[in-house]
């Protein structure tokens, strides 16, 4: 543990005191930030107190994962003894830009590929080292790191051509009812956005802030975790992650966000 880390434990155990004040010194935020036409973040829909971890880069938990993403960028690995940073260097440089073209129709795949794929990929195919399990500590690290590098700029995701299809997927997922509760996403986060869910604000369901770390889980999330455990909200079956179904969703739910600036990571309640 850095000393970094041990400060930002403390400071998060007092954040119930701490994060209203912080709020009132730095003023309301300017809300017009979080929204494109009559798209909005999930911050537009969180309290004070999650917004103040958010925007703080020293108290956002988040944070950890990027010092832990950037350790295994520069991380020799594989029989070829190889590293993210030997071939692509400095990711602040490199890495600019590259997540906001996720996910996208990939041709060598005939079907959509998100970053958490991709990373895998480069891993196996350039260094010979073993994929990481979707969702553990280390891929969803890389992904906050390299995603990090995007924030502030836009996803505009390409839905015509070959992607067509797998959009049109995506999209019918979103607006199929399904489960005990008889439910589609587009129930939730079209039709009530800014209503109440046993006591939570129920946002568009935006994925502009993902990976993301949500305060209820205690840890980071990805877009395919959120799916699932939407999915088990609505009394359904979850996919598994990085299904294709969930990639065909994710491509449809960023399209659906086009415009919102990326936040990685955000902090959702
Ligand atoms: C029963 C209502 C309900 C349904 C149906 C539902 N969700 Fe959610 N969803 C929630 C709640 C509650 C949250 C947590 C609060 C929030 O951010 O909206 C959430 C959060 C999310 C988030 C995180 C938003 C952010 O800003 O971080 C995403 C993404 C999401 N849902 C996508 C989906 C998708 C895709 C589906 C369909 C598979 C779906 N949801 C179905 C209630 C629902
Ligand atoms: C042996 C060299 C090599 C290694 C090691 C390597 N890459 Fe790559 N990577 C490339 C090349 C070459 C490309 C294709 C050209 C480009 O986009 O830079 C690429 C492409 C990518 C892309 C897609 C870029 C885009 O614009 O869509 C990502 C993301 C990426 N690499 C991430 C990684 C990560 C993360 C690691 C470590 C797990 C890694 N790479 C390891 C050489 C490498």
């Amino acid at each position: 543990m850095t000393a970094r880390r041990i400060l930002a434990a403390v400071l998060l155990a007092a954040l119930g005191l701490l994060a209203p004040a912080l709020a009132t010194a730095q003023g309301a935020p300017n809300l017009a930030k979080f929204q494109v036409e009559d798209r909005k973040s999930g911050y537009f829909y969180m309290g004070t107190q999650t917004r103040a971890l958010q925007d703080d880069e020293f108290l956002n938990p988040g944070m950890f994962a990027i010092d832990q993403g950037k350790a295994i960028w520069n991380k020799i690995d594989g029989p070829k003894g190889q590293s993210c940073a030997a071939c692509h260097g400095n990711a602040e440089q490199t890495m600019k830009g590259v997540a906001a073209k996720y996910p996208r129709f990939d041709e060598r795949k005939g079907g959509v590929i998100n970053l958490e794929l991709v990373i895998n990929r480069e891993r196996t195919e350039r260094m010979g080292a073993a994929p990481l399990e979707y969702e553990s500590d280390a891929l969803l690290a890389l992904t906050t790191y390299i995603t990090y590098q995007s924030r502030g700029l836009t996803r505009e995701p390409v839905i015509a051509g070959p992607a067509a299809p797998f959009f049109e997927r995506g999209k019918e997922f979103f607006f199929t009812r399904r489960g005990q509760l008889d439910l589609s996403c587009a129930q939730c986060h079209d039709d009530r956005a800014g209503g109440k869910l046993r006591g939570d604000t129920i946002s568009q369901g935006q994925i502009n802030g993902f990976p993301f770390y949500r305060l209820i889980w205690r840890s980071m999330g990805s877009t395919h975790r959120m799916f699932q455990w939407c999915n088990t909200s609505m009394r359904a079956e979850p996919f598994a992650m990085g299904s294709e179904e969930y990639l065909n969703l994710e491509l449809y739910v960023a399209w659906r966000g086009r415009g919102l600036l990326i936040e990685t990571p955000a902090v959702r309640k």
